[in-house]
């Protein structure tokens, strides 16, 4: 059935809250005028300054959510008209979307894109350890066609060395970054004490209580800070379906048997503008559900290279053949218990305002 315009545009902001963002911090707000067109904004203010000076990872948060505004303004049978960065003036107001006319029944019943919708609120980022299943190359080639089709391109470490020196860099760089009051101080202002009923950042239960080594070892961000916050292995294991883990009890940094690293993976892009930015945020949504939907993967994330300005460029170019790398990923079939998250509510992140304000 189609919906109502008036609808479209709160259903698909009610969906694309539920895009990735880094450290959760939803660095968006939407515009919406006469049920039809929707303003998105970047909020500076969310934006976390010492690791992410530039706002590349706000933009690639949000480019996340502008897909997911597509994605669904399309499953409920309209079509979006976006402009991204109307406004060279307005450099926060990162697009505009019209939703178009109905498409009709046809679009909105479309079954991939109605496992791609359901996805959106079901993904998850995982962190730990994926079972050993390798990843089919079907499913491979369908990633990168996704991220073409969003304006980047998705490298796939295959070489064990090219892994180990990316695992060994991002445990470089998490040192480097935890080595400083500043970024220890900002990840503390993302990731609250256990009980904190925030709809915002990294709460206890969206992560683990000790890190899962597997080979090559990527180091989890500490958001506990040495604090022991988080799901521990055991609530894990109790609550995980028998999926991993093969009952080793393997938390801390001992490598259990057949978990995998999963497929270790770059996004990069050829420019590194915020329009590339955005795009690449756009190119992460669409390989993440396409992932979910096709083959039952979910991602880890290990940006922490990626916020030291030496290392990136380093594995921009050494690993990507002179491309930005934008994001680094793991994924794989989660081994363990689904990570949980949250988000504010669609009208605290939504304002009714005339196109005139944007
Ligand atoms: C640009 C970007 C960088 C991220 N970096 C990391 C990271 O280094 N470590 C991590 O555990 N999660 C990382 N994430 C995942 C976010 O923490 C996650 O999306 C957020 O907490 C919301 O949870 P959800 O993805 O489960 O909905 C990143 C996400 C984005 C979009």
């Amino acid at each position: 059935m189609e919906a109502t315009a008036r609808t479209v545009a709160e259903r698909a902001i009610e969906a694309a809250i539920w895009a990735p963002s880094v450290y959760n911090t939803q660095p968006w707000k939407f515009g919406v005028e006469d049920d039809r067109r929707i303003a998105l904004r970047a909020d500076p203010d969310r934006r976390i300054v010492v690791a992410d000076p530039s706002g590349r990872e706000m933009m690639i948060s949000c480019g996340a959510a502008l897909y997911t505004l597509r994605l669904a303004i399309r499953h409920l049978g309209h079509e979006p008209d976006v402009l991204l960065l109307p406004d060279p003036d307005r450099p926060y107001l990162l697009a505009t979307v019209v939703i178009g006319a109905g498409t009709g029944e046809d679009a909105a019943t479309d079954p991939d894109q109605g496992r791609l919708y359901e996805e959106i609120f079901r993904r998850r980022t995982h962190r730990g350890a994926f079972r050993g299943d390798p990843v089919a190359s079907s499913v491979l080639e369908t990633l990168e066609r996704e991220a073409e089709s969003g304006g980047a391109r998705f490298l796939v470490a295959a070489d064990e060395h090219v892994q180990g020196a990316l695992a060994g860099l991002t445990q470089a760089a998490d040192h480097l970054e935890r080595a400083t009051i500043e970024y220890r101080q900002e990840v503390a202002g993302w990731a609250p004490r256990p009980g904190s009923t925030r709809r915002e950042g990294l709460l206890d239960d969206a992560y683990r209580s000790e890190d899962v080594s597997t080979e090559p070892h990527f180091p989890a961000r500490d958001f506990a800070r040495g604090q022991g916050w988080g799901v521990t292995e055991s609530e894990s294991e109790s609550e995980s379906e028998g999926g991993g883990g093969d009952g080793e009890g393997g938390g801390g940094r001992e490598p259990a048997g057949d978990l995998s690293t999963g497929l270790v993976a770059l996004l990069v892009t050829s420019d590194d503008t915020a329009r590339a930015w955005l795009r690449a945020g756009e190119a992460l949504q669409r390989v993440l559900l396409r992932a979910g939907v096709d083959a039952g993967l979910s991602a880890a994330f290990h940006t922490q290279a990626l916020e030291i300005p030496e290392l990136r460029a380093f594995i921009g170019e050494r690993f990507c053949s002179g491309a930005h790398p934008q994001m680094l990923m793991r994924l794989g079939v989660p081994a363990g218990e689904q990570m949980a998250s949250v988000r504010r509510a669609a009208e605290d992140v939504t304002r009714r305002e005339p196109t005139s304000a944007w």
